[in-house]
């Protein structure tokens, strides 16, 4: 018997080893790009040759990990910094829009990149694609060119973003769009509202699709549909899980694995040790991220936040982007960078005070830290709602932010068990998993490659159109059906009654 699974496992190990992986991170966001790298550095590890094209190269070079620089695209990003002013100020509509356009940039010069033609051209055969999601359908056009299966990466979690490539339902009645922020227990009013928003975003990621498919017409002849091309994806591995997703339906090829980019917390440098394990109360780690960097927040907002973080007898780490900081109390360190992870995984971390992206919130979650959250912009403003209602965060608007109202929030956190028990709470369930987030990732990755793009895991929910799918045109037909019924019945009993009113008359005229 264990020989048996022996040669099994050896067998499956060669059937797979070796396999030719490439990732394709179009996109100049540090939270995506850090959910590909981790994955395709995990699946290198496991033996496959990798290559990443993307806009970050690596630090240092990765054994069986190829880096292509994808050039221009950050530069290109960089270069609509009105667009992060604008969502620093909270409009999160104007930001979607500018999203939509920023993404578009960013899958043509992908598409029309020297390195991808390059690469094209080296005759490198891959055995899979797996891709960034986000709003990009024209990038399906490389599973194409590279005549491989592809899986995108659902960087947002479960969301309208990705359902529909794989036809995922996600009923309006009880699935709360994730900019929504409802819970999942909706009134009626919300039901409504979720409703007309999800048909809002169909129709916006409808005409999203038709400019996509014009890019295609740009750079290639004869192009594909992007419906055609959605038929190369195999499945979607999302970055979401019931521990902080309400739950939702899973068709069998959208996999769910919030959490496999937290790795096991390592040892901090030295300094940073020292400072956490002497720490006499604990440590707050306040960072608002990589894109909304603290040093933009107004002056007078940084001194009402230095001057309520003065007044606590905790010690602060503050992902400060400056090389000072006026007036800064002494509880309180600044670096331009931190090592989230292992910070939020030091015992002696308290509370965690975010801006609520997506990443950071699932890090909290995994190491148990309660979150005071200030949400900025995007999901950031459906995060931190679902963080509140589970019961693990506090959450603070940037404009009513001041001293007072800082100091409050900070007392409510610190000052009240049930948040870092809530907070071990929620980690528990993302640990109690058959298999940790990351090698469920691993495994259907692999498994996508063993059975060649798995088409016995699709559904047919993607082929229909949107009336077929909701079942209008059946019910319609019912609805016709019956209202004949109805009329001939009508006909039917008129004639009835005429014949035997007419039979009376006659009588009574005979009478
Ligand atoms: C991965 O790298 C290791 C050592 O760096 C090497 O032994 C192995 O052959 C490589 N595998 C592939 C698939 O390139
Ligand atoms: C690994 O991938 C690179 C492309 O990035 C390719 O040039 C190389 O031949 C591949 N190695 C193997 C062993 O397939
Ligand atoms: C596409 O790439 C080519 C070659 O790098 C370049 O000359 C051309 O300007 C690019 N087109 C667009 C629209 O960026
Ligand atoms: C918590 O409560 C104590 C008194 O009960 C108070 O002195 C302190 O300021 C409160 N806040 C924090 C953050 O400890």
């Amino acid at each position: 018997m264990l020989f048996k699974i022996f040669v099994l496992l050896t067998c499956l190990l060669q059937c797979i080893s070796g396999a030719n992986i490439l990732g394709l991170y179009f996109h100049a966001g540090k939270s995506h790009h850090i959910l590909g790298e981790t994955l395709l550095k995990e699946l290198a590890r496991r033996g496959h040759n990798v290559t990443m094209a993307s806009p970050f190269p690596l630090d240092e070079p990765f054994p069986n990990y190829t880096d292509i620089h994808l050039t221009g695209i950050l530069d290109d990003q960089l270069a609509r910094e009105s667009m992060f002013m604008k969502m620093n100020k909270g409009h999160t509509f104007i930001g979607v829009n500018d999203v939509l356009e920023l993404t578009r940039a960013q899958t043509e010069l992908t598409l029309n990149h020297t390195e991808m033609a390059k690469l094209l051209k080296s005759g490198t055969k891959f055995d899979l694609v797996i891709i960034d999601w986000f709003m990009n359908s024209a990038i399906l056009m490389f599973g194409k060119l590279f005549d491989a299966p592809v899986i995108p990466i659902a960087s947002h979690g479960t969301t309208h973003l990705a359902n529909y490539i794989v036809g995922n339902p996600a009923p309006p009645s009880y699935v709360p769009n994730v900019m929504l922020a409802f819970s999942p227990d909706m009134t009626f009013l919300q039901r409504f509202i979720n409703g007309v928003v999800t048909v809002g975003y169909n129709l916006a990621s409808y005409s999203n699709i038709k400019y996509h498919q014009a890019l295609l017409e740009k750079y290639f002849d004869n192009p594909p549909t992007i419906e055609k091309l959605q038929d190369t994806v195999a499945l979607v591995l999302s970055n979401g899980h019931y521990s902080f997703e309400s739950p939702r339906p899973f068709v069998p090829n959208v996999i769910p694995v919030g959490g496999f980019h937290v790795q096991k917390p390592k040892k901090l440098p030295q300094d940073l040790q020292a400072y956490m394990d002497n720490a006499e109360k604990g440590v707050i780690y306040f960072s608002l991220g990589s894109n909304m960097k603290s040093v933009l927040l107004p002056k007078e907002k940084q001194q009402e936040i230095l001057r309520a973080l003065a007044k606590i007898p905790y010690n602060v780490l503050w992902k400060w982007e400056n090389d000072d900081l006026d007036d800064k109390p002494k509880n309180v360190l600044i670096r331009k960078w931190f090592p989230q992870n292992d910070v939020l995984g030091h015992p002696n971390l308290k509370l965690f005070i975010s801006h609520g992206g997506l990443l950071s919130t699932i890090e909290s979650l995994y190491h148990g830290v309660p979150v005071l959250g200030i949400p900025i912009f995007g999901d950031q403003k459906a995060n931190i709602p679902n963080a509140v209602a589970a019961g693990y965060a506090v959450q603070l608007e940037l404009a009513d932010l001041n001293e007072i109202s800082l100091g409050e929030a900070l007392n409510e956190i610190l000052n009240n068990s049930k948040y870092s028990n809530n907070a071990k709470k929620r980690s528990e369930l993302l640990h109690d998993q058959p298999m940790s987030p990351m090698d469920t990732a691993i495994f259907w990755v692999e498994h996508v490659i063993r059975h060649k793009g798995a088409p016995h895991l699709r559904n047919s929910g993607n082929h229909l159109t949107w009336y077929q799918y909701v079942m209008l045109d059946v019910i319609l037909f019912l609805f016709v059906i019956l209202y004949l019924s109805f009329v001939i019945f009508r006909i039917c009993i008129r004639k009835i009654v005429a014949l035997f009113s007419q039979n009376r008359k006659q009588k009574q005229k005979k009478n």
